[in-house]
C-alpha cells in the first residue's frame, strides 16, 4: 500500500482527481468503479471543473457504483442513482447508459446482484476503483463480518452505519435497512484503488486497516493485500498512526 499525505480534505480531493485524469489519459475505454458519501464529493466536483474547462472528455469512459440502498426510488435524494446524477453524471459527458449502479428496486434482487457482476466482467473489470472508508472499516456497504470471498450481494446495514448515515435522512427510522453492495471480492479484482480518507473521526480506522490484523471483523484490513493500492489521507486522519 502507499500512502499519500495531503494536508486537507480539499488536497485530498485534487489529488484523487489527478488520479482519475492520469488513468483517462492512459486508457482508451476507462472503467471507474465509483463511491458515494461526503468523501469523494470534492473530488467530482473537481472532476466537473476539469471537464468545463476542456481538460478531460467522460465520452469513453464507464462507471460501476459500488453500492445502492434496497426500496428507495430513484428520484429519492437519499438514492445513490439521484446522488450520482446530481453530484457528477449530469454535469458531464459521460453517456448515461455508461453509467451504472445496481438497481436496489430490481424485482429480483439475487438476479440483480449476478446481473451486475457480469456486466462489470463484460468490460474487463474495473481498472481504478474510488473508495471511501467507513468508521467500522466497511467498504461498500460490506459490514465487519461479510466474508472476503464475498461477491456483489445484498446485505443488512448495520446500526451505526444506519445512523451514521442518517444525516441526509430525515429521521433514522427512514434510513433503509437493506442495500446492494459489490463484494469484497468483487472490489479486490479491479487493477488499481485508490482510497480517500479526510478528518478526525476516520483516524482510528485508517490506523487500524495499515497497522491491524487482516480480518473479515474489519473489512477494509482486506486492502493490505491488494497489489495497487493508494491511500490518500489528510493529516486530521492520519493522526492515530
Ligand atoms: C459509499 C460507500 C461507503 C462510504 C463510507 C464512508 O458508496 O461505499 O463505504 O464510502 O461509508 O462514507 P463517508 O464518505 O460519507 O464518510
Amino acid at each position: 500500500m502507499e500512502i499519500i499525505k495531503v494536508k486537507d480534505y480539499q488536497e485530498m480531493s485534487e489529488r484523487a482527481c489527478e488520479f482519475i485524469v492520469e488513468q483517462l489519459a492512459a486508457t482508451d475505454q476507462p472503467v471507474f468503479g465509483l463511491a458515494t458519501g461526503s468523501t469523494p464529493e470534492g473530488l467530482y466536483e473537481c472532476l466537473i471543473n476539469k471537464y468545463k474547462t476542456k481538460e478531460v472528455s467522460f465520452a469513453d469512459v464507464k462507471t460501476f457504483n459500488l453500492d445502492e440502498y434496497v426500496g428507495i426510488s430513484q428520484d429519492d435524494p437519499n438514492s445513490y442513482y439521484y446522488y450520482m446524477n446530481k453530484k457528477l453524471f449530469d454535469h458531464i459527458d459521460i453517456p448515461t447508459a455508461n453509467a451504472h449502479l445496481p438497481n436496489g428496486n430490481a424485482a429480483d434482487l439475487e438476479s440483480e446482484c449476478k446481473e451486475y457482476e457480469n456486466r462489470i466482467k463484460q468490460v474487463g473489470n474495473v481498472d481504478l476503483q474510488v473508495l471511501g472508508l467507513g468508521l467500522n472499516g466497511h467498504i461498500g456497504f460490506n459490514e465487519p463480518g461479510t466474508p472476503f470471498s464475498s461477491r456483489t450481494h445484498v446485505v443488512e446495514l448495520d446500526e451505526s452505519t444506519r445512523k451514521a448515515n442518517a444525516r441526509f435522512f430525515p429521521s433514522l427510522d427512514d434510513v433503509p435497512t437493506k442495500a446492494i453492495t459489490m463484494g469484497i471480492d468483487s472490489i479486490m479484482e479491479s487493477k488499481a484503488i485508490i482510497l480517500l480518507v479526510s478528518g478526525k473521526k476516520k483516524a482510528d480506522a485508517l490506523a487500524k486497516l495499515m497497522n491491524g490484523a487482516i480480518t473479515e471483523e474489519f473489512p477494509a484490513s482486506i486492502l493490505q493485500k491488494h497489489e495497487n493500492v493508494t491511500i490518500i489521507a489528510d493529516e486530521e486522519a492520519m493522526s492515530s498512526l
